[in-house]
């Protein structure tokens, strides 16, 4: 698919060009995620990824949105793939807790990345004080809601 992600021009003497260029940024929601607002709202809140995505959008019109969310593994693997975005943030769910084949897409992600999680991990459970994703992306930030994603918005648009 064609996409027009930016254009240039010469200032009114011709001497300078300008280019202007979006940026694409790709927010990637793994297993149980599709659910959010639904799901034990005490811990993950009443907003849905739909709201996410709505606050972004108006947070930040001049960004290319990508928003992808699947609870197969190997589905995020394939996006992430063959995503050519310049910036992800990525919410695995369990998935950070436990997925190698993750872990070593997202190695080869290569650009700028944030992982999310909505609750405190910390708080929580022993098995989720741990993501095997954070040691490939650029930053981490947890715990809180879904203001997370647009903190991790604003750290990769700056
Ligand atoms: C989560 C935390 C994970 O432990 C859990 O499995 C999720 C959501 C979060 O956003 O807080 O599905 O990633």
């Amino acid at each position: 698919m064609l996409r027009l992600i930016g254009f240039g021009f010469f200032d009114a003497f011709g001497d300078k060009f300008f280019v202007i260029w979006r940026m694409e940024i790709a927010v990637v929601n793994g297993p149980n995620l599709g659910r959010l607002g639904k799901r034990l709202p005490e811990v993950y809140g009443n907003k849905s990824l739909q709201d996410v995505e709505s606050e972004l959008r108006a947070l930040y019109p001049l960004v290319q949105w990508t928003f992808f969310q699947s609870n197969h593994e190997g589905a995020l693997i394939d996006f992430l793939e063959s995503s050519g975005a310049d910036g992800l943030i990525i919410n695995g769910g369990a998935l950070a807790h436990q997925s190698y084949a993750l872990a070593d897409a997202l190695e080869a992600w290569e650009r700028p990345s944030v992982e999310v999680h909505i609750s405190n991990v910390f708080k929580r459970e022993s098995f989720r004080q741990k993501s095997l994703l954070a040691p490939q992306v650029d930053g981490q930030i947890y715990g809180l809601g879904i203001s997370g994603y647009i903190l991790a918005a604003q750290w990769l648009i700056s």
